[in-house]
């Protein structure tokens, strides 16, 4: 998306320039390790301190318990974090669940330091393609900046730790962590072949590279481009959902967003319907400008699931689009991704999506369109299993729960005991969300976390033995060629 000069910035640092726009294909406008101990929630117990939590002894109480709101001293533009109470947390521990295949993920994602441990040396190795550490200790939030994130990523990615703090007070390791707040992957592989690599945290991973995914900004919310909470907004695309029948909707494949972020992208211009040709694509540009001076009213999420089909398209790197564009019960059709956010990658094509190569796409978006008119019951019901997948798989708390397990395994190879460097500066609630107004505010706020959880976070499934990885890799990619090569199975 955001493709425009105004939406489009680069930081550099050291010798190297990361030119960050956002991917946001607009269309719609738009997953290990705890190996086999589980945590122990009691024993784990230690007093913690969190910046707003004027709590509140929370003891042998199962439920849900409140924490204080959000107080902001009247034009006090300087807000300061308040002093804290210890708090205490006992969740019901009968009501566990079983974590989403896809935490399973967070072994993989760890493996590079899994015989050696993370050491300060390899921390500190990704200071210069890192814009900030994150520092908990003892339940309280530091950042060290280092520079500028592209528009509010940083300031909506790090008020998610405060709600994950907030979420299981006591419970989150001391620990620090670089966090890359680009589009682009920064920790290539093939840099770090005789050197343990930095443990970098950042939104996407790709192959070639160790970047450790970790939930994007738009969870929170994405001020710039007015998109609210993922959970407000998957809520709204779901009311949306129920007002155009699958049957009743346009035949054709849609995509809407910002062509000339990628090449890819402008490939896919390509397929729009002309006079010469109709690929059963609608293509459509966005210039988030002029959405922005139309304050977003064309752009909603919840109006976007008039088509049978979807297209998701990469920009830099990943796009954020991708979950909501899922989530519409169209068919999703996805071309060809490089990179993978958190939960993708244990979606199956033809199950939960229909794969797109990047060479041949007009021609495959045609003839996967013509297979979902001519299959509707089979094209509709991919469509819905799609957006089952993150319903069901992305509620809110297992994007805590996530964070919660990632934080919990990378915290138990640190080899190093986390200090606060000088640099550092507490955050709460009252620093990030008193001195600012408007849409950030409200976004902060509706995505505040208003109680401490009720139950403990979800059980992490084991590492996949190697074997059984390679083997789903490569059922994925058989099943990718069966509509390359359009020999489907009668499924
Ligand atoms: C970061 O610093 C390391 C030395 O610690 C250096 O080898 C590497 O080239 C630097 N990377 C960038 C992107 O500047
Ligand atoms: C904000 O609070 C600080 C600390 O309490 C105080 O010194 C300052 O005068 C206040 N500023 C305003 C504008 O109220
Ligand atoms: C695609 O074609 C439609 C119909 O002609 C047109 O309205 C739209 O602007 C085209 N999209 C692009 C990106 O050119
Ligand atoms: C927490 O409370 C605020 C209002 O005080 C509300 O806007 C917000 O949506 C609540 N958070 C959640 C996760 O429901």
């Amino acid at each position: 998306m955001a493709n425009n000069q105004g939406y489009r910035e680069s930081f550099c640092n050291g010798k190297r320039c990361v030119s960050v726009a956002s991917l946001f294909s607009i269309i719609f406008l738009l997953l290990f390790a705890e190996s086999t101990f589980f945590i122990d929630w009691v024993d784990h117990t230690k007093t913690t301190s969190a910046c707003l939590l004027k709590t509140i002894s929370i003891f042998n109480n199962p439920n849900p318990q409140p924490q204080s709101p959000l107080i902001c001293t009247n034009g006090n533009s300087t807000a300061t974090c308040p002093t804290y109470y210890p708090s205490k947390f006992e969740p019901d521990d009968s009501s566990t669940t079983s974590c989403p295949e896809y935490f399973r993920w967070i072994h993989e994602d760890l493996k590079p330091w899994e015989s050696t441990g993370i050491t300060r040396d390899m921390l500190e190795r990704g200071k210069n393609i890192s814009n900030y550490r994150l520092v908990i200790i003892d339940g309280i939030a530091y950042v060290e900046n280092y520079a500028k994130s592209y528009q509010t990523r940083d300031m909506f990615t790090t008020w998610g730790i405060l709600q994950l703090l907030r979420l299981y007070p006591g419970k989150i390791p001391d620990l620090e962590i670089m966090f890359q707040g680009g589009d682009v992957t920064v920790v290539e592989k093939r840099m770090f072949q005789d050197i343990s690599p930095p443990p970098v945290f950042h939104y996407c991973g790709e192959k070639n590279s160790f970047d450790i995914v970790f939930p994007d900004w738009t969870f929170w919310g994405w001020a710039e481009l007015s998109i609210r909470p993922w959970e407000k907004t998957i809520h709204n695309i779901q009311e949306g959902n129920k007002l155009i029948k699958w049957k009743d909707r346009l035949p054709y494949a849609f995509w809407k967003g910002n062509p000339t972020v990628a090449n890819i992208r402008k490939d896919l211009c390509k397929c729009n319907v002309s006079d010469q040709h109709d690929w059963n694509a609608r293509i459509y540009n966005i210039q988030w400008q002029k959405e922005k001076a139309r304050k977003f009213q064309n752009t909603k999420l919840e109006d976007q699931c008039t088509y049978r089909y979807k297209i998701y398209v990469e920009g830099h790197a990943w796009s954020v689009s991708e979950k909501y564009i899922i989530a519409c019960d169209s068919m999703a059709m996805l071309i060809e991704p490089r990179y993978y956010d958190f939960f993708t990658r244990s979606m199956v094509p033809l199950k939960h999506y229909w794969p797109i190569s990047a060479k041949n796409m007009c021609e495959e978006i045609k003839f996967a369109v013509d297979w979902g008119n001519a299959n509707v019951e089979k094209a509709e019901a991919l469509g819905k299993r799609g957006s089952d997948y993150m319903v069901e798989n992305l509620k809110m708390k297992f994007v805590y729960d996530y964070m919660f397990h990632l934080l919990t395994q990378y915290a138990k190879l640190m080899r190093f005991k986390p200090t606060i460097p000088k640099e550092a500066v507490e955050i709460c609630y009252e620093n990030m969300a008193c001195p600012i107004n408007g849409i950030i505010k409200s976004l902060l706020i509706e995505s505040m976390v208003n109680s401490s959880s009720g139950t403990p976070p979800c059980t992490m499934p084991p590492p996949y033995k190697p074997e059984a990885l390679k083997e789903l890799l490569q059922e994925k990619e058989n099943l990718i060629k069966q509509v390359k090569t359009r020999v489907m199975s009668n499924n």
